[in-house]
């Protein structure tokens, strides 16, 4: 197989896997939403989970001045909504008001949750650590809230599968919907 060379600077393309989230975070004014793809699971106990946010950003300040995030994670019917979020910025826009997403108050966390979502994670910011030219934040998971319908083999027992919104370099965006299939032998 012949191999090509690319730029470091494209690495995140080979790595950019799990489901692109739309988060929510709000400080005294209105929630703002973010669309972001950098988002790992890093811990099980305490459950902890990790996104790697710009300093340009509008959210940055308002997790930094907030401390709480909903990560949302949209079907792949919201994909235009997922571009919108990623290309305006909350400075200029109110993107609640500017698209058809629906605030839904979350119960542990200021910020809401989005309801046309798949699931809601509400998290807190536990900590914050300078990464190059990003910030990560490690959130604290403290309440997680999936659509009934959407309760399925990949988020909980039974049922059909969602397709997850998964983005693969720039504009380009891919569903990932299974077939789910069972591997490697249980201990
Ligand atoms: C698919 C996609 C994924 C993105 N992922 C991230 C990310 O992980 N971290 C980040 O800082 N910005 C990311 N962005 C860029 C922000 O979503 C974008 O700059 C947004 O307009 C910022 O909104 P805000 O200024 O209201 O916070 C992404 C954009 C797109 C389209």
């Amino acid at each position: 197989m012949a191999r090509v060379e690319f730029e470091p600077t494209s690495f995140h393309r080979f790595l950019n896997c799990g489901p692109t989230v739309l988060a929510v975070t709000q400080d005294d004014g209105p929630p703002n939403i973010i669309t972001l793809s950098w988002v790992t699971p890093v811990s099980h106990e305490p459950p902890l989970a990790l996104i790697s946010v710009s300093p340009h950003r509008y959210s940055h300040g308002l997790l930094e001045a907030g401390g709480e995030v909903t990560l949302n994670v949209p079907p792949w019917e919201l994909l235009e909504e997922v571009a919108f979020c990623g290309r305006v910025s909350g400075r200029e826009v109110d993107k609640f008001a500017e698209t058809a997403l629906r605030p839904v108050p979350s119960v542990l966390v200021t910020p809401p949750g989005i309801e046309q979502c798949l699931a809601t994670l509400e998290c807190r910011v536990e900590e914050t650590v300078g990464v190059g030219d990003h910030t990560a934040f490690v959130l604290r998971v403290v309440r997680v809230v999936a659509d009934e319908e959407a309760a399925t083999e990949r988020f909980g027992p039974g049922g059909g599968i969602p397709t997850t919104i998964h983005h693969l370099r720039g504009r380009y965006f891919a569903p990932l919907g299974g077939p789910v299939k069972e591997a490697g032998k249980a201990e």
